[in-house]
């Protein structure tokens, strides 16, 4: 190790006294399953405590074990999982899941090798189990705790670089008092996510307003860096709902990318907004529609959707094609209108049908308020 930072501007006794004071009553922070810890902290990537919080009861309710999320189906694990996004994990966590099942015999690791190993486990997550679960020595560093360390140690190295990765793991190890390890790392990121929060935090309020390098120096807010800007790319899709009386068309997203194996539309996607006519001139859209005859329903209005990467502006197009569903049926499933509340769709979908459409909550297709499409 040779990161040499004067450890003094944290005090390692005073943060954990500070977070016996502060710290939020978490379910996951009572208990030590392992279990229970890996599926909170798979649930709090990218997600709010308060958005993660009934994910979190509702996992421990359905899938009380290892072995009882094991023996779930993928898609029942996805419809669980439905609105909380990045849908990696759930795919993970049911892998790690039947992984575990199959090599430890349904008793979660203890070892930290055997948890980072775990699909779906990085760096941050294997040292939140070890540590939470198991009391082993291993500093978490996330976001909250580059946050901390940036400013209480007035560190400038980018943390999305190969170096400031390296430099902020090795000064969150040295600063990890051994024999505390669990408390102390909650302790780190409690502190960042109530007290040395991103914008206008309130130093005067902070224990540690007098060792603190970037108080110090007027740098608070510039801290943590990043170096690079996230680019997000606009995609347009456009949604065919293709509709006989009773039934429609789905499709399972089979390939990489965002929303694998949940279920969508017919979708022809474009590099630009489409409007109706042009959608209609479409290639694609009349390979799809196989000659068959159509009418278009109704159109929505185009809806913004913002990903971490990407930013999607969906049209949905109802069509009804009477009973020639089989026609255009190719690759999708024919599914009655009842059960597509069954299946797993992403956010930006569920959310047009819910409050666009009654297709998640009757047997047939009312439009509610959507535009009528005008020739
Ligand atoms: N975010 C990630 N892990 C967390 C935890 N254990 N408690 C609160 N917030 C968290």
């Amino acid at each position: 190790m040779t990161y040499l930072k004067d450890k003094s501007a944290l005090n390692t006794a005073q943060l954990i006294k500070w977070y016996r004071l502060n710290k939020r009553d978490l379910p996951w922070r009572n208990t030590n399953s392992a279990y229970k810890i890996w599926l909170s902290e798979i649930i709090l990537q990218q997600t709010r405590v308060a958005q993660g919080m009934n994910y979190y009861l509702k996992f421990v309710s359905h899938y009380p074990s290892v072995i009882d999320l094991a023996e779930a189906s993928e898609e029942e694990v996805l419809k669980d999982w439905q609105g909380l996004g990045y849908y990696s994990r759930a795919r993970n966590l049911h892998k790690a899941a039947k992984f575990i099942q199959k090599n430890y015999k349904g008793l979660f690791p203890s070892d930290y090798n055997e948890i980072r190993d775990l699909k779906g486990v990085g760096d941050y997550t294997a040292a939140a189990i070890a540590s939470f679960a198991f009391d082993l020595p291993h500093a978490v560093v996330d976001g909250n705790v580059y946050r901390v360390l940036s400013r209480l140690f007035n560190i400038k190295t980018p943390i999305d670089s190969t170096l400031g990765k390296k430099e902020f793991a090795q000064l969150a190890q040295q600063l990890l008092p051994k024999d505390r390890a669990a408390e102390y790392n909650q302790a780190i990121m409690e502190f960042g996510a109530l007290q040395c929060v991103p914008k206008s935090p309130n130093c005067e309020a902070c224990p540690f307003i007098d060792s603190c390098v970037a108080f110090r120096n007027n740098q608070i807010e510039l801290l943590p860096i990043k170096e690079k800007k996230l680019k997000q790319k606009k995609r347009y899709l456009n949604y065919l709902i293709i509709e006989s009386d009773n039934e429609l068309l789905v499709n399972k997203r089979n390939s990489k990318g965002i929303w694998q194996n949940l279920y969508d539309f017919p979708l022809i996607e474009t590099d630009k907004s489409l409007a109706e006519n042009a959608l209609i001139k479409n290639k694609e859209f009349n390979t799809l529609i196989n000659n068959t005859e159509f009418k278009i329903q109704a159109v929505s209005q185009e809806r913004k959707h913002i990903l971490s990467h990407q930013i999607l502006f969906a049209k949905f197009y109802h069509l009804n094609v009477g009973d020639n569903l089989k026609r255009i049926l190719g690759k999708f499933e024919r599914i009655k209108k009842r059960k597509l509340n069954e299946k797993p769709i992403p956010k930006l979908i569920e959310n047009y049908l819910k409050e666009e459409t009654n297709l998640l909550s009757l047997f047939s297709a009312q439009i509610k308020s959507i535009q009528p499409w005008q020739e």
